[in-house]
């Protein structure tokens, strides 16, 4: 065992803060973790290439598997049987690649921490160079960037080049980030660096480098290096275009230092999509079915709340989306939250026109109120978390 590591009256934990870790002391210096999410047929091969590329480093592999349906974990375990240095964290009923990456540096105890993806898009052989920075002290996180010199891009269709380039120029413009490639997926950090930021980290969506690299308000010594991002082996990308609202959400969220959260915006905008419907259906039950007042606004009010559920169902909650037979517990438990709210809506308005009569400072009020308390429980009782 490596002197400097041994416990003892002699050593004081600050000793232990920069330990000099060799290859076979069985303590690692490097943990790669990889999150994964349906990528069975690629772990054995990513391993073969880092135990390849590795050697003569102190390894271990984390993969962050979140239960794939296609048995991913089965695979690692395969893996872990024969070499203990791999290990899976399986998440069940979880899902989110911040939060798999998150959950993994977490679960490691080496000084250093490396993310990369599964599917062999990211050029394995560039971590010792990474490892050496960090290890030198020149850099506290080592960024793979795909926009330097040196940049080829083979994995990468013209779109998703293109959304990637706007994304990272508004990052950079609003959240004051420095890094060329913020939306990377494939860095090496101190783990202890990584440790003091982490409690600031969302867990949400797949932007975990700009989330750090914004949480740690240029505090963080960062060298990039360039690779080349190469094509998916086996799988298909888990990003769809709907990263660009997670994406939205955390500029958002860093640039409020969390008070405004995404997921209220799209709650409250759902709420006003669903006031439209209201009166359109209000409208077309009155005018057109000729239906007496008390029975069209009933009607505004299903059509809405209606409208509204499905609009969160695959906006607002997309993350967790209920799918099936679900889908009707959740829309009932809907209609109750909603029908509190409107109570709680009208009773606030009441109460501030009694004071200030007002119609629309009342009005206002009142709608807060409701959409708050909409928004509360439904968080609660409808799209909770399992
Ligand atoms: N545990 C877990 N949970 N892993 C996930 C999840 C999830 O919900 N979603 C995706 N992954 C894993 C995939 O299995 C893969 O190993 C890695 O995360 C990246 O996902 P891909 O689906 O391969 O993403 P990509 O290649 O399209 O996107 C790349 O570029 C993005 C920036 O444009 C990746 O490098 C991303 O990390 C990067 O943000
Ligand atoms: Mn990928």
């Amino acid at each position: 065992m490596n002197e400097a590591i041994r416990p003892g009256a002699e050593n004081p934990p600050q000793a232990l803060e920069h330990p000099v870790l060799e290859p076979g002391s069985g303590v690692p210096e490097l943990s790669v973790v990889i999150p994964t999410f349906n990528e069975r047929d690629n772990v054995a091969v990513l391993y073969r290439r880092l135990e390849a590329t590795l050697s003569g480093i102190s390894w271990e592999i984390i993969f962050v598997d979140d239960n794939s349906p296609d048995g991913t974990s089965e695979a690692v375990r395969r893996l872990a049987q024969q070499d203990s240095r791999v290990r899976c964290i399986r998440r069940i009923g979880r899902r989110g690649l911040s939060g798999a990456c998150i959950e993994g540096i977490l679960a490691s105890s080496a000084p250093y921490a490396a993310v990369m993806d599964a599917d062999l898009q990211h050029d394995e052989t560039q971590l010792p160079n990474m490892l050496s920075l960090l290890r030198s002290g020149q850099a506290e996180l080592v960024v793979g960037s795909r926009y330097i010199e040196g940049y080829r891009a083979e994995g990468f269709n013209k779109q998703r080049a293109g959304a990637s380039a706007l994304a990272t120029e508004v990052a950079k413009q609003m959240l004051q980030v420095k890094v060329a490639d913020p939306m990377s997926g494939f860095f090496m950090i101190r783990r202890d660096r990584f440790e003091q930021l982490a409690p600031k980290l969302s867990v949400h969506g797949f932007k975990i480098l700009l989330d750090l690299v914004a949480t740690a308000r240029g505090e963080l010594r960062t060298v990039e290096v360039p690779y080349t991002f190469g094509a998916r082996q086996h799988g298909e990308s888990k990003l769809d275009s709907m990263v660009a609202l997670d994406f939205l959400g955390l500029v958002l969220a860093k640039l409020t230092n969390d008070a405004v959260s995404l997921r209220f915006l799209l709650f409250a905008m759902v709420g006003s999509i669903g006031l439209v419907v209201h009166l359109a259906t209000l409208f077309v039950v009155l005018e057109i079915f000729k239906a007496p007042f008390a029975e069209a606004q009933a009607s505004g009010a299903i059509v809405a709340m209606t409208s509204n559920f499905i609009l969160n169902n695959f906006l607002t909650y997309r993350d967790q989306r209920l799918k099936g037979l679900a889908i009707l517990r959740g829309l009932i438990a809907f209609y109750l939250v909603c029908s509190v709210g409107l109570f709680a809506n009208v009773g606030v308005a009441f109460s501030v026109y009694d004071q200030e009569p007002i119609w629309w400072l009342a009005g206002a009020a009142g709608a807060l109120m409701g959409v708050v308390w909409n928004y509360a429980m439904s968080g609660l009782f409808v799209w909770r978390k399992r």
